[in-house]
């Protein structure tokens, strides 16, 4: 098995904000990023997928094919748009780095799954240069780490 990456940036606002709390506390833990109005971030999103070359063209997926899926699974939703108020994930879900990590493992796995070749093997996604969250899948948990392996490799 051998992992490809291709990597894709996109720019969007988002805000820290939990209604369950009061505005007090969302001030207290989210800081600045509570302010409703919001803020942006050029983020960069990188895609790996898990598979063997195919042998007569020694690819594990055509890599303007994983362009394609991810400019039309994540980045028509996302890119240029304000996360809280124009995406479907984060009308309730806080749009940190981490869940906007599980959202696009969401919106690329079966997607890719689907081409045949190759699978969804980690996604990244960094805020900063400086930060970024990495999910490879709900298999990722503690319960799977340690596990004898029937689950087989993602
Ligand atoms: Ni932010």
């Amino acid at each position: 098995m051998i992992l490809l990456t291709r990597r894709a940036t996109f720019s969007a606002s988002h805000y820290y904000w939990n209604e369950a709390w009061s505005e007090e506390e969302n001030r207290k833990v989210f800081g600045r990023c509570a302010n409703r109005n919001g803020h942006g971030h050029n983020y960069t999103l990188e895609v790996t997928v898990a598979g063997e070359p195919e042998p007569t063209t020694g690819f594990v997926v055509d890599l303007k094919w994983l362009k394609d899926v991810i400019e039309r699974q994540v980045l028509a939703a996302w890119d240029h748009r304000h996360l809280n108020l124009e995406t479907r994930e984060f009308a309730r879900t806080i749009p940190t780095t981490e869940n906007i990590a599980i959202a696009a493992w969401n919106r690329l796995d079966s997607a890719i799954a689907l081409g045949g070749g190759a699978r969804l093997n980690r996604v990244r996604v960094y805020e900063t240069p400086e930060i970024f969250a990495e999910y490879r899948g709900p298999k990722m948990g503690p319960a799977a780490t340690g596990a004898s392996g029937e689950e087989g490799v993602r």
